[in-house]
């Protein structure tokens, strides 16, 4: 892995409308390049960008986006036709529910629980695959900071490019800790990866334990793999496979559920609705080497390493999205790339053939509004 100093150094400049990264970049009153969340009195949200030609429209109120350059965030407006629309700039968990997308997301309430718990530090090396549509890898890069490293692998090169302008569109330009390269996480590991050197590895992809050779290689002694997987056969399979290598401490499995509630008066109870499962998460900690696995108190049970056939999307029931819809979205990316647009490089030798071998994980939507601030709205 590249030490984060020659990361730093390499790193292109900064985009010249944003100086700073993130939301530090974007304090003070609206301006031009601004990207806006407009809410409406039923809580719907839209989000555009503020263009010296643009209006927006909606069945709740217009305005032209010159009346709101100059208003502090957080400003109500009353429009033309008597409805109140608030302003805000939206949150990274906002961006992510909006921005276009190749492969499906990691929404906030797992990213938090990957940040906090595969505790990524500032600083932290962190190696991630895959990339998707880049949700977790904005996590990753803002816990890291620009003295970290993240190397984020992923098989699709247009995925890969949708990430690169969903991220770069984010923090304003190319990130300094970010290095982005396209195929299979094991070959550029084995390619770009100096043994012992990842803090961290963030796996979301469809078949994780295809790479627990590589994962082991690549961490440092003690060193957090955090995996993200959909359903209960591929965190069973990540599990054994785990075990079964005998690098890893005893796995740990978790899900996460957010439920919102209702609070007005005395009417204070769960919202009815709520999002029941997006995905389960491994973590396990990488041995030393030469050392062994605490003995484990009871035998593995049966069908514990099962040595199955090759997994695709829809054995797992993943939608898939039409090539035509991936190549409109990544159109629309291109065209709204920075002039210091993070470079999608390639991971190793070869592996032009791995390009676009994978359909698109999950489904895939445009850009949205949705109004849930839990990323509830998948
Ligand atoms: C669900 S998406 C990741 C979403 C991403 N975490 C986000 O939040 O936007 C899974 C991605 O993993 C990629 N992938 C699957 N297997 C891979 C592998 N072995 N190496 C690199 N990328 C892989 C797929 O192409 C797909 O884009």
């Amino acid at each position: 892995m590249t030490p984060p100093a020659a990361a730093a150094s390499a790193s292109l400049p900064r985009h010249p409308t944003q100086e700073v990264l993130d939301q530090a970049g974007r304090r003070g009153p609206f301006h031009y390049g601004d990207r806006v969340q407009v809410t409406d009195s039923k809580g719907r949200q839209h989000t555009f960008v503020l263009d010296p030609r643009g209006y927006f429209q909606s069945v709740r109120g217009s305005f032209h986006h010159r009346e709101v350059v100059g208003l502090e965030e957080g400003s109500v407006i009353v429009t033309a036709t008597g409805h109140e629309l608030l302003l805000l700039r939206p949150l990274l968990a906002d961006y992510v529910l909006s921005m276009p997308r190749g492969a499906q997301v990691v929404y906030a309430k797992d990213a938090a629980q990957v940040v906090a718990l595969g505790d990524i530090f500032p600083g932290a090396r962190v190696l991630e695959a895959g990339v998707g549509s880049g949700a977790l890898t904005m996590s990753l890069l803002r816990a890291v900071g620009p003295q970290g490293h993240v190397l984020s692998v992923e098989r699709r090169e247009d995925f890969a490019a949708i990430a690169a302008s969903n991220v770069d569109s984010w923090f304003g330009g190319h990130h300094p800790a970010w290095e982005l390269r396209t195929g299979d996480f094991a070959d550029v590991v084995a390619a770009h990866v100096t043994p012992a050197t990842a803090d961290r590895v963030v796996l979301d992809m469809l078949a994780p334990w295809e790479n627990t050779e590589a994962v082991a290689t690549a961490l440092v002694p003690g060193g957090v793999l955090v995996t993200y997987v959909a359903t209960v056969t591929q965190l069973s399979r990540t599990v054994e496979a785990l075990r079964h290598s005998g690098l890893f401490t005893e796995p740990v499995s978790w899900e996460s559920m957010v439920r919102t509630w209702n609070v007005d008066g005395l009417a204070v109870r769960p919202d009815h609705r709520m999002v029941a499962h997006t995905g389960f998460l491994v973590s396990a900690r990488r041995l030393a080497a030469g050392s062994r696995p605490l003995t484990r108190k009871r035998p593995p049970a049966r069908g514990a390493y099962d040595e199955g056939g090759y997994w695709v999307a829809q054995d797992i029931g993943e939608r898939t999205s039409t090539d035509k819809k991936v190549r409109r979205v990544l159109r629309d990316a291109r065209a709204r790339q920075p002039l210091d647009a993070t470079p999608v490089q390639p991971g190793a030798a070869g592996d032009d053939d791995v390009h676009g071998a994978e359909p698109p994980s999950r489904h895939c939507l445009s850009s949205r509004p949705v109004p849930d601030p839990h990323g509830a709205g998948a």
